[in-house]
């Protein structure tokens, strides 16, 4: 390892700093091309460590090229135009092994020679860049757009850590390189990512190639510096010099330059090499770590792909054959509605069982009713389902039939499929009005009020809220307190032992904090934050039950539609009963530690403070940090200066930790922050 930063001369901290940059490079390269590491984790960030300090010591020594500088810049307003050097053209495909065998035969007429090589691909699936090299350095990415002209996205490519940003020197290196790849996003990565989505509440990514493309098309790069993006390349689309004589030696070269490229890429001689490959391919398909959707054969001499040329939109020298899609064909056979635990109605289309990728589906989620009414499913339609990632299946489309006879349009049911009870509209969204007096309701939310976030009744799940519901022990959520040992012996799956100890946890959960009590209650739009906030502001049950719209509307995050779900619930008798018996059992609501004390001016505690964020956060977005700080009444900037308050640094974070601590302002962990925002 390096000496210590404060030995070193000006002129020697430079060497070093070139030498680490050479050294993380190569490191880089060997992970993320040759896929072959040389250094552990651990020693490589030392080595990035190491930089990032000289860097900081030395701020005017830092090259845009550092592999420190990969953190995002300043949002932008919108993404440029980028107009391509040369096309950006598509594949043609095919899908059958008899339409490859058209195709090698074609080429072979044209070009009038017996032995054709190809180089076979993977086709990733993804979304295809432009790469532009100067003399090495990475100068400008694109997204394809319409082939022509396309998305600069340049900054937002910076920040992937398997694309090069100075390239291996090579005495064949030339001075201008366009470079065409694919940006996607590893499995493992893209699962990761939606369960940080769906735990916020937001909307998930329907699939991997999705979640690349709205994580590299932000205006925001430090969004995309956060996601997990990948690339791979693929073509040389220009260069100054000559190009090589084949692709396959093309390919070559790039990785020698250090360019990732496909690794599972193999020479094939006849046509029916490549039909092996296309079997292998398929059968590997399930183990890769990433999506492919077909492989892509091309014509291996630069010569002859001359010679065979190009038509508008697509080369005659190379073709995708796809795999069989993921999508099926099948039938609706009914549709049904469940009922969540806050009463939503979601219709549900049981299908005729059908094998999607390995994986047999026989329901999928129609979401809403106006999901169903733009898609147009009715009982006995013919559906393209599909499966993507881990996400529920969907009904991706419905196949229209000529001269098919279809049943009349769903609707929604006007009466709860499981109570009864008269069924409510909100906007595109359906509710049971019957709450507590619907089993489905109950059941729900039986469960819900003994989970982890809420009253953390351990050993009370799925199954035990059921039992309790059916078997009539549990009418609403305060008989759960009225409940004997001898009653859940009856249940099933409950011995002597786990009946004293669900026992003992519903004892223990009757001591209780407002905001997991608020939890607990399962108000809509009342999750973690909002009952913090309530509990907050509030601080006891009873002023929460006593505020009107109006109150609840000057809170600070509480909007007209949470306003109108609190008001609502208070008001409704039954719900007042149920608290008041819940009480009566002797549960003790605990005022929060944290009280605001005058509202008007506590809800900007962090007035005129400022924050920088930098590196990757695990509990929050880059986004939400910012709007969290924003709420409270802070500002966040991008650039650290003497004027900062908080430099948050979470992992990777980069040269601006050094500037903050050489400028004496304060650097907090992610955890650090997370507690800051609690407190205020
Ligand atoms: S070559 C002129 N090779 O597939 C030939 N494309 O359906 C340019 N793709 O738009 C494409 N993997 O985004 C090529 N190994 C690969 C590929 C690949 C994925 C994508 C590419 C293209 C699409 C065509």
């Amino acid at each position: 390892m390096g000496q210590p930063t404060h030995r070193l001369t000006r002129a020697e901290a430079g060497k070093r700093m070139e030498a680490l940059r050479k050294e993380i490079r190569r490191h880089d390269y060997l992970y993320y091309v040759k896929d072959r590491p040389e250094i552990s984790d651990a020693e490589y960030d030392r080595l990035f460590r190491e930089l990032s300090d000289l860097e900081a010591a030395y701020p005017d020594l830092v090259t845009p090229d550092s592999p420190t500088q990969r953190v995002g810049a300043p949002p932008l307003e919108e993404l440029s135009k980028v107009q391509h050097e040369r096309p950006m053209l598509s594949l043609d495909s095919v899908a059958g092994a008899d339409e490859v065998r058209a195709f090698d035969k074609r080429v072979h007429r044209e070009l009038g020679v017996e032995t054709i090589q190809y180089t076979v691909e993977p086709k990733y699936d993804g979304l295809s860049v432009e790469l532009v090299y100067e003399n090495g350095m990475f100068r400008r990415g694109a997204t394809r757009g319409d082939g022509a002209t396309g998305e600069d996205v340049t900054i937002n490519l910076r920040t992937l850590r398997s694309l090069p940003l100075q390239l291996q020197t090579a005495p064949d290196l030339p001075a201008h390189l366009v470079v065409r790849g694919e940006v996607y996003m590893r499995l493992d990565d893209f699962q990761a990512l939606n369960r940080r989505i769906a735990e916020r509440g937001e909307e998930p990514f329907a699939n991997p190639r999705n979640a690349a493309s709205g994580s590299l098309r932000q205006l925001d790069s430090t969004i995309t510096a956060a996601r997990p993006l990948a690339i791979t390349c693929y073509e040389i689309m220009a260069r100054s010099g000559s190009l090589p004589r084949t692709h396959w030696e093309e390919l070559e070269s790039l990785a020698r330059w250090g360019v990732p490229v496909p690794i599972q890429r193999r020479q094939c001689q006849t046509v029916e090499e490549v039909i092996a490959f296309h079997a292998e391919a398929e059968a590997a398909r399930e183990r890769l770590p990433f999506e492919i959707d077909g492989i892509v054969v091309k014509v291996d001499r630069r010569d002859w792909r001359e010679a065979l040329g190009e038509k508008s939109r697509s080369p005659r020298w190379a073709i995708a054959y796809k795999f069989t899609p993921r999508k099926e064909i099948t039938l609706v056979q009914d549709i049904v509605v469940s009922v969540g635990r806050t009463g939503t109605l979601t219709p549900l289309a049981l299908l005729k069982p059908v094998e999607v990728g390995g994986v047999t589906i026989s329901r999928a989620t129609l979401h809403n009713a106006d999901e169903v009414a733009r898609k147009d499913i009715r009982v006995g339609d013919t559906v393209k389902v599909e499966r993507a990632g881990d996400v529920i299946p969907a009904i991706a489309e419905r196949i229209v039939v000529p001269g098919e006879r279809r049943a009349e349009p769903f609707r929604m049911p006007e009466q709860c499929p499981v109570c009864s009870s008269a069924v409510a509209r909100e906007g595109a969204y359906y509710y049971c009005s019957g709450q507590a007096a619907c089993p489905a309701q109950l059941k729900g939310a039986l469960e819900h009020f003994a989970s982890k976030s809420a009253l953390n009744i351990d050993g009370l799940g799925k199954k035990t809220a059921a039992q309790l519901v059916e078997r009539g022990l549990v009418r609403d959520l305060s008989d759960l307190y009225a409940l004997t040992k001898e009653q859940l012996l009856t249940l099933d799956g409950f011995a002597e032992r786990s009946a004293t100890l669900l026992m003992d946890a519903i004892q223990r959960s009757k001591r209780v904090s407002l905001e997991r009590f608020l939890i607990g209650l399962g108000i809509r739009q009342v999750g973690q934050h909002i009952a913090r906030v309530l509990a907050r502001r509030f601080g006891t049950l009873a002023a929460v039950m006593a505020a009107d719209r109006e109150t609840f509307e000057g809170v600070h995050e509480i909007g007209p539609e949470i306003a109108t779900s609190l008001t609502s619930f208070f008001q409704e008798p039954q719900n007042r009963r149920v608290i008041d018996r819940l009480l009566e059992f002797g549960l003790s609501i605990e005022p929060p530690v944290q009280r605001e004390v005058t509202p008007g001016h506590g809800q900007r505690p962090l007035e005129n403070q400022t924050f920088v964020f930098t590196g990757g956060l695990a509990r929050f977005s880059r986004e939400e940090a910012k709007r969290r700080v924003e709420q409270l009444g802070g500002r966040a900037t991008s650039s650290v200066s003497k004027q900062t308050d908080y430099v948050v640094a979470g992992t990777d974070p980069g040269s601006k930790v050094e500037e903050a601590k050489r400028l004496g302002v304060r650097v907090l962990s992610e955890a650090e922050f997370a507690t800051l925002l609690e407190q205020t």
